[in-house]
């Protein structure tokens, strides 16, 4: 998520300030002063709002070396040598792009270390001890934090980042290397991790494996869709309230229509390109479990191979009428067209739930412009599904 993003969403400068304190108190068992305005022993940090970091000037290595990864730009050649570009001369010169002066106490932040917010949590990047401390913003709940720590305590495959410490609200890690899959721009790595993906989510599948009958399941998805719309409705203002509600109810009467047994396992819920990590030694980690449980086996697959987090996805996966990538976890290969639309089905209400559980984790009305723009163009699609 863009730090220009963050701002318009959030109270980011009090977030910020809120859990940079917070952080050192609860990791580091130190009180210190953050804030905008010089105090006597302070040490100015620069906040980046177009690359959206936190460092000191001059900038410490690690900086460079996280830009770098991250700014790797798949598609044109000019936008990946812009992106390498800005990288290279922010992690330089910070002041360029500067949003804002913060303070510190002096010598709080470590030499090699810098800050960098993310979506619900704020990272600490220490390039000297190669470790990363995530701590969740101030003021947001700490249901997708926890289910996180629970699964990655349960789950130890070698695909899943070992934790190395943690408290009620952080949790430290060993820094990658490498870039996020979603970054990766030689073709031949890109496809061969996107085939480990689906091994690594394959192996968790088979071990988690449970059937369920499909109208018990589809029941169970939409009471909860239900729930979480009123919820929506009363909390978040959305517009879309009405329409959801249609086309979940349409999605039920689909599966009603053909009964059949639902496969279903623990996954990771949102597993597109930005969750899946390529180190150095072309190796795959799947990452960011927060929202890891129990849904279909077609879901993970769905969300990845049509990528059903862009915006032309849907239109994709739905256009396809054997949509045979997403059987990489269902222990049965061949499907009849029946089944196909019950799990098209399925797959729409366990999609319209992941976008509401998102939108209600954020504080106040947060997130429902993103949620009108999902229900939207679901709509838009299937209004004659
Ligand atoms: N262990 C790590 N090493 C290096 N970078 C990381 C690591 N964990 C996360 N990141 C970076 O931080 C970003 C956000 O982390 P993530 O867990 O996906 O949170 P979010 O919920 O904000 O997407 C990632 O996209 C990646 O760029
Ligand atoms: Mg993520």
């Amino acid at each position: 998520m863009r730090l220009s993003d963050m701002l318009l969403r959030e109270d980011f400068y009090k977030i910020l300030a809120d859990t940079v304190t917070e952080y050192f108190h609860l990791v580091h068992n130190r009180e210190v002063a953050f804030s905008y305005k010089k105090t006597d022993g302070s040490e100015k940090l620069i906040v980046n709002g177009m690359l959206g970091f936190i460092s000191r000037f001059p900038a410490p290595s690690g900086l460079r070396k996280f830009m770098l990864a991250e700014f790797n730009v798949r598609g044109s050649k000019l936008k990946f040598l812009v992106g390498k570009a800005a990288a290279l001369i922010m992690s330089t010169f910070p002041q360029v792009g500067k949003q804002q002066n913060a303070y510190l106490v002096g010598g709080t932040l470590g030499k090699n270390t810098f800050i960098s917010p993310q979506n619900r949590s704020i990272r600490f990047f220490d390039y000297d001890a190669m470790t990363v401390d995530c701590i969740i913003k101030s003021g947001f709940t700490s249901k997708y934090f926890v289910n996180q720590l629970a699964f990655r305590k349960q789950y130890r495959y070698d695909f899943v980042l070992p934790l190395l410490e943690h408290g009620d609200r952080w949790f430290r890690e060993i820094i990658l290397t490498g870039h996020p899959l979603a970054r990766v721009t030689n073709e031949t790595q890109y496809q061969k991790s996107m085939q480990e993906t689906i091994i690594c989510i394959g192996q968790l599948a088979a071990d988690t494996i449970a059937y369920e009958e499909s109208s018990g399941y589809a029941q169970g998805l939409l009471t909860r869709i239900t729930e979480l719309l009123e919820e929506a409705e009363h909390r978040k203002h959305i517009a879309y309230g009405k329409q959801t509600m249609q086309m979940a109810q349409t999605a039920m009467d689909r599966i009603k229509s053909h009964p059949m047994p639902i496969p279903t396992c623990i996954g990771h819920g949102d597993l597109q390109s930005g969750n899946i990590w390529v180190d150095e030694a072309g190796k795959t980690w799947i990452y960011d479990w927060e929202t890891a449980g129990r849904r279909s086996v077609w879901y993970d697959s769905a969300v990845l191979m049509y990528s059903l987090r862009r915006a032309y996805g849907w239109q994709d996966f739905l256009s396809e009428e054997l949509p045979k990538d997403i059987y990489s976890c269902d222990p049965q290969k061949v499907r009849t067209q029946d089944e196909i639309t019950v799990i098209k089905a399925i797959i729409l209400m366990e999609d319209i739930l992941f976008y509401l559980e998102d939108m209600l984790e954020l504080p106040q009305n947060w997130g429902a412009q993103i949620y009108d723009g999902f229900a939207n163009r679901m709509w838009q699609l299937l209004k004659d599904f």
